[in-house]
This record gives structure tokens, C-alpha cells and sequence, in this order.
């Protein structure tokens, strides 16, 4: 292989005032002289943060990679970038998905780096920071943070899809707010993200399917020993991966994003895969549609048995054999040969791999459920599509016709949806408005609105409910995420009213409005935008460039890639 100038060097190699400047201030921290001198500088970008507590072990991890990339002859800088905490941050982390995406390529691409190592874990963490590396293309590997180990309430196993059932349970007076508070502690009771297969368990699952970390990423748990000697092998792998000059855009094929939208079907992953995986797409420039997430979905059966489509935890899966266990049983779905970060191509990666409880990992001739992956929906309320999640719908639901029942925005529904006269029953169809990209801004987790207390008192379970919003990945129900255009925009969403027949046929692909189209026109005539237009500020760059999401509410501007290159030197 060519020898290749390292980029570091350019900031460290020269002679001269500048090289006197670039070294003597990094030289306060006590680093000797030899470490300039070739070594490859490995970034590692730190998510840590006390608000993000998903992520709040990141200083220990970000030790292990350390250590790696030193055995490896490699000279380890941390730096830390924006961190979005699921749980805390307002109104949205989603809002910010983006904006950290840019402090991360901005950071990587302005500093002396050959080599990044990402360390992300809570939802956003892991595609903000996928985003901004893809922007500058320079070699990289992802630990993920691992999730927590499984929550134990009163001898039973609970994570955080149990906060909507405990929700419902104490709203129709199952469960007391006493019992409640003593379920918090008994839920998130050691370091990681959440134990369920929701959005972070999805993203780790996406970036070790798409090749970007070592094998056993997505599953080992937060508190695993073994979690911190894959993080310090991630850490020697990335010098190595310098000095073979294996960048993301090598890794990230077409095959790469086929693979981990198979693999997202097999698990019962999130549906805000389908946004992130589209704007990882966007930057790297790989051409991907929202109906890829459909076609390369069909025919695949849910494999993993893992809450909230199934019953278990990450920590049983990655007992059972984790994501390399999942992949083997699909070996002959998958692409095999694209190369990822080990060095190796992806075959290589599973080809070891054993289940060791097949009810936990199903085996392609006995699913868990042969309805699985995430539907693409169209129709006239829908003109560019919405997701629904088979695994996590109602079954007899998913042919359904019903009345609407309207929420113009999440206040109003807050206002109304326990109003004993809001005609409401269980054939209807909630529909909420205005929570979308541009609308909210920022696209909440509300869209599985909570039903209303006197259908639970029915003793109801579901209902379709339909918005321009985001479910969270440990939500569950028969719900049609994602409608774009978002009512914002003007969109067929926006001229829905109370009463109106709305028909969902999964297995034909529609979500249709049965209004007619000059009924329509007038309604639309005389829609007036109603959301929130902020003047100042990254909320308003964000309203006036984000993307619709069938395309990944990616900021416009965003899409593809600067590379690596410094355009200006001021030395
Ligand atoms: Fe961080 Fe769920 S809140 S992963």
C-alpha cells in the first residue's frame, strides 16, 4: 500500500512558528515530544455528558479506546461535542439531531485528526455524530455505550416500554403514583441507554450492520467488562484503519444500507431508523428512498424476540448470541461482501457467530412473527408516504376504516383527550397535527397519543393514530408515524377534520382521506399555517431548511460532504 502523508501532519510535521505554535500550547498537558512526531492522531468524540445519563460512563470508555489506540502506536486526543440526552433536553432532541451533526463535522474537520473514534449511545447520539463524520469522510469507528442491564420491579423484568403501560395502568387507577415512583429506581439501575429495542438499541444495531464498528457493538450491556475490551480493540482498529486509509465512504455502500435495513426488520428496530438512516444516506451520497426501507423489508420475518415487539431485554439478546447471531440466520438475505471497519467484509464478521437461546433469537423457519420490518404507507393523505411498524401494530388494525378524531396540535390533545364527551370510540381514528419537522419544530415522540381514559376504562388497547410526528422506538400500538408532507406545510394532513372516513390497508400500502377533491380544494383555500415560526436563532435556520422526513429532516445545506481538506491557513 502507498504510504500516505498523514493529515496531522500537517499541523504537526512543519517546522518553523508554526509548528512551535501547534505543538508548544498542547505541550501544557504534559504530552512529550515524541508524540508529534508520525504518530497517527486518533480523535475521540466524546458525547459524555451528566444530562445525557445514557452516556454519563463515556469518560471511562473514552480511557479504553485510549488505551488501544496507544498499544497500536496511535496518539489519542478526546474532544467532546454536543450531547442530546433523550430523556431532558427541550422541547426535542430531535430539534438539535442536526446541529450537532454540524459541531461534530466542524470539529473533526478543523482539527489535526487521521482518525475518529465516535462514541455515542442515547437516540440522537449516535446518528448526530454518523452525520457530521460522513461530512468529512475521514477514517472512523463507532462504540456504541451499551445498554443498561434489565430493569427489576416487584420480580418482574421491565424497561422503558413498561413507562407507557405504567402510564395507562395509572391512569385508569391500576397503579398508584406510590408504586409508580418506586418503579423509577427499579428501572434504570446501572449505566447505558435503554434495555428494550428502542431507538439507541436500533442505532447501535444499524451501525454494526452497516460494518461500521467490531462485532458484538450493538448488544454487550453498558456494564459488561467485555464492553470496554471491544471499545479498547475499537481503539487499536482505528490506527490500523488510518494507516490502510479505510475511510467511511468505503464502508458505507448501497450493500452497507441494504444490509442494515434487513437486519433493522429482523430485530423490530425503530421507526426513527428510517429518518436517520436516510440522512447518514444524504451525507455519505449513497442514493436511498424511503420505499427501500419497504421492498428490502418484505419477506424478512421478526427474528429477535426483544421488547417492545417481543419480550425480552438487549442484555438476554446479547446473551443469546447478539447481533452477529441475527445476521448468520440471514446470511443468505444479506449483501455479504462489503468491507467494514475490522478490515474484514461483513460475512466475516458473523460467520462464528451461534445463538444460544432460540427463544430469544428465532430461527428463519420459526419467527417470532412473520410480520415485521417498517410499512411505507401512501395515499392522499400521505402524498410522499409514512411509516407504520408492523411488529408493534395490532393486527386487526391494520385493515381498518374509521372516523377521525382531530387534535390540531399536542396542546389541544392534552386539552381534550380525557374529555368524557369527545366522541370518540373504538373504531376511531386519532389524528394529530403539527408535530412535525418544520410544525413542532423539531418532531416529538408523541405520535402514540396516549388513549383516551374512557376507551382504557373499556378496556381498549389500540387505536390507529396518525401524525407528522415520531413514535419513540420503545413505543408500541398500530401507528402511522411520519406523514409528509406534515401538516405545516399545508399538506392534505392539515385539511383533516372531526368525522372524516380515513381508511388504512397496510397490506395494499394506503392511508387514504375519503374526501373528495373538491370538498379539498375549498378546505385548503381557506388553511391558514397555524404553527409556531421562531425569528431567531438555530430554530429558525432549522424551520427554513429542514427537510421534509421521507427525505431525513436533514438541513437542506447539509446533504453530501466537504471532505477533509482545511481550505484556509491563517499561519
Ligand atoms: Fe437514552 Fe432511551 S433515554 S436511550
Amino acid at each position: 500500500m502507498e504510504k500516505k502523508e498523514l493529515r496531522s501532519h500537517g499541523w504537526f510535521g512543519r517546522t518553523g512558528k508554526d509548528g512551535f505554535i501547534y505543538r508548544a500550547w498542547m505541550k501544557n498537558q504534559g504530552i512529550p515530544d515524541e508524540e508529534f512526531r508520525g504518530k497517527p492522531v486518533i480523535g475521540i468524540c466524546n458525547t459524555w455528558s451528566e444530562f445525557t445519563p445514557c452516556n454519563a460512563h463515556f469518560r471511562e470508555l473514552a480511557e479504553s479506546v485510549k488505551k488501544g489506540v496507544i498499544a497500536a502506536g496511535g496518539f489519542p486526543l478526546e474532544f467532546p461535542v454536543m450531547s442530546l440526552g433523550e430523556t431532558l433536553i427541550k422541547p426535542t432532541a430531535m430539534l438539535f439531531r442536526n446541529l450537532a451533526s454540524m459541531d461534530t463535522e466542524e470539529s473533526i474537520r478543523a482539527n489535526p485528526m487521521d482518525g475518529v473514534v465516535l462514541l455515542c449511545g442515547c437516540d440522537k447520539t449516535t446518528p448526530s455524530l454518523l452525520m457530521g463524520a460522513c461530512s468529512v469522510d475521514l477514517p472512523t469507528i463507532v462504540v456504541s455505550g451499551g445498554a443498561m442491564l434489565t430493569g427489576k420491579y416487584r420480580g418482574k423484568s421491565i424497561g422503558t416500554s413498561d413507562v407507557w403501560r405504567f402510564n395507562d395502568a395509572v391512569r385508569s387507577g391500576e397503579m398508584s403514583q406510590e408504586e409508580l415512583t418506586v418503579a423509577e429506581a427499579c428501572m434504570c439501575r446501572s449505566q447505558g441507554h435503554c434495555a428494550v429495542m428502542g431507538t439507541a438499541s436500533t442505532m447501535a444495531c444499524m451501525v454494526e450492520s452497516l460494518g461500521l464498528s467490531l462485532p458484538e457493538n450493538a448488544a454487550i450491556p453498558a456494564a459488561d467488562s467485555r464492553r470496554k475490551v471491544l471499545a479498547q480493540y475499537s481503539g487499536q482498529r482505528i490506527v490500523e484503519m488510518v494507516k490502510e486509509n479505510i475511510k467511511l465512504s468505503d464502508v458505507l455502500t448501497r450493500e452497507a444500507f441494504e444490509n442494515a435495513i434487513m437486519v433493522n426488520a429482523a430485530i423490530g428496530g425503530s421507526t426513527n431508523f428510517v429518518l436517520h438512516l436516510m440522512a447518514i444516506a444524504g451525507r455519505i451520497g449513497v442514493p436511498l428512498s424511503i420505499e427501500d426501507f419497504d421492498t428490502l423489508s418484505q419477506n424478512i420475518p421478526l427474528l429477535a424476540n426483544l421488547q417492545p415487539s417481543g419480550e425480552y431485554f438487549m442484555e438476554d439478546f446479547y446473551y443469546a448470541g447478539g447481533l452477529p447471531a441475527v445476521m448468520k440466520e440471514l446470511h443468505d438475505r444479506l449483501r455479504q461482501s462489503h468491507l467494514t471497519v475490522s478490515g474484514k467484509q461483513i460475512k466475516e464478521n458473523y460467520s462464528d457467530a451461534e445463538c444460544y437461546n432460540d427463544d430469544v433469537i428465532r430461527g428463519l423457519n420459526d419467527p417470532f412473527k412473520t410480520e415485521s420490518g417498517l410499512a411505507i404507507v401512501k395515499g392522499n393523505l400521505c402524498e410522499h408516504g409514512a411509516v407504520i411498524k408492523l411488529s408493534a401494530a395490532s393486527a386487526h388494525l391494520l385493515k381498518h376504516k374509521g372516523k377521525a378524531v382531530v387534535f390540531e396540535n399536542i396542546e389541544d390533545y392534552h386539552a381534550r383527550i380525557d374529555d368524557p364527551e369527545l366522541p370518540v370510540d373504538e373504531n376511531s381514528i386519532l389524528v394529530l397535527k403539527n408535530v412535525g419537522p418544520i410544525g413542532y419544530p423539531g418532531m416529538p415522540e408523541v405520535g402514540n397519543m396516549a388513549l383516551p381514559k374512557k376507551l382504557l376504562d373499556q378496556g381498549v388497547k389500540d387505536l390507529i393514530r396518525i401524525s407528522d410526528g415520531r413514535m419513540s422506538g420503545t413505543g408500541f400500538g398500530t401507528v402511522v408515524l411520519h406523514v409528509s408532507p406534515e401538516a405545516a406545510c399545508g399538506g392534505t394532513l392539515a385539511l383533516v377534520k372531526d368525522g372524516d372516513w380515513i381508511e388504512l390497508d397496510v397490506a395494499s400500502r394506503l392511508l387514504q382521506l375519503h374526501v373528495d377533491d373538491q370538498e379539498l380544494a375549498i378546505r385548503k383555500k381557506q388553511w391558514k399555517p397555524s404553527h409556531l415560526l421562531v425569528k431567531r436563532g438555530y430554530v429558525k435556520l432549522y424551520q427554513e431548511h429542514v427537510q421534509q422526513s421521507h427525505l431525513g429532516a436533514d438541513l437542506d445545506f447539509l446533504n453530501g460532504s466537504s471532505g477533509s481538506a482545511v481550505t484556509r491557513d491563517s499561519h
